[in-house]
């Protein structure tokens, strides 16, 4: 018996139910599937890497787990409870905050603003009601608490435009966003991708202490050193559909790619 097997008899002995759960989706684009059977599982107070070729059908999945496309059949469950996701609003709802692939912040605004884009708060009583006026003062120190609670330290100034940011504190701002607001899983999708190494790490850490103050999260990277250094499972996504899962102590990075890329057989199932 091959180390693959093994870990694979791990994870079919799993016994808690997933926060987060997808079966048998599929999503066509007229004669292109981008998810033949999409399935994955995120388990309460993980780090799930998804990880794949370009066109492996990663984006895909994630945007059926958070609204963005509806799928064409399948299961969503969310606490073992089937769902369904007819925008991102409805996922949003749900406690789902994702993070999309392109730098998802508003340059020209500052980062309480950003923080609360799309969901900003009312003054109480009739001024917010009627008036519809925002509670600016409110918003941002709860925009300087979350970003406190999550050691963005340099960030001294809430008031900052996000364009004098750099990418790193711009992505710091994204994620710090979907952790105040997400209340059940938070959705990476590539946020390294565009950094450098200190910021890269930066905003890993910061990825850890959404896990550990209890947010499960599933991170998309191509970025292996980083997959390998935070995630506790590595799910492999291979022509549109899920055909491994590994964790950095049960395969090697040679490995993982090579399952990746079709070089290497996936364990059996
Ligand atoms: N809106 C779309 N229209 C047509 N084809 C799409 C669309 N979105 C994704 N695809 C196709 O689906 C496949 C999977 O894409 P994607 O989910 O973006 O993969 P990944 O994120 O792993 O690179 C690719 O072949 C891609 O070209
Ligand atoms: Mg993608």
């Amino acid at each position: 018996m091959t180390s693959a097997d093994t870990s694979l008899q791990k994870d079919t002995r799993e016994t808690r139910v997933p926060v987060l759960e997808a079966r048998g989706l599929v999503k066509r684009y007229g004669p292109v599937t981008a998810i033949a059977s999409g399935d994955l599982e995120l388990y309460p107070g993980e780090i799930l890497a998804v990880i794949g070729d370009n066109g492996a059908g990663k984006t895909s999945l994630i945007k059926a787990l958070c609204g963005a496309i509806v799928p064409d059949s399948g299961e969503i469950l969310l606490d073992g409870k089937p769902v369904t996701f007819r925008n991102p609003m409805d996922a949003r709802q749900a406690g789902i905050e994702t993070v999309y692939q392109s730098l998802a912040v508003a340059p020209g605004l500052d980062i309480a603003d950003n923080l609360f884009l799309g969901r900003e708060e009312r003054k109480p009583g009739i001024l917010g009601s009627v008036f519809r006026m925002l509670d600016k003062k409110h918003m941002r120190s709860e925009a300087k608490r979350h970003m406190s609670e999550l050691g963005v330290a340099t960030l001294q100034n809430i008031g900052q435009a996000v364009e004098s940011l750099s990418g790193g504190q711009r992505q710091a701002v994204a994620v710090a966003r979907s952790a105040a607001f997400g209340s059940k899983v938070v959705i990476l999708d590539e946020p390294t991708a565009a950094l450098g190494v200190k910021e890269g790490q930066r905003v890993l850490q910061l990825i850890r202490d959404v896990r550990d103050r209890g947010l499960p999260v599933i991170l998309i990277s191509h970025n292996m050193p980083h997959v390998f250094e935070i995630a506790d499972r590595i799910h492999i996504q291979r022509l549109g559909r899920r055909v491994a899962v590994v964790t950095p102590q049960s395969h090697s990075m040679n490995d993982a790619v090579a399952i990746m890329t079709g070089a290497m057989a996936p364990p059996q199932t």
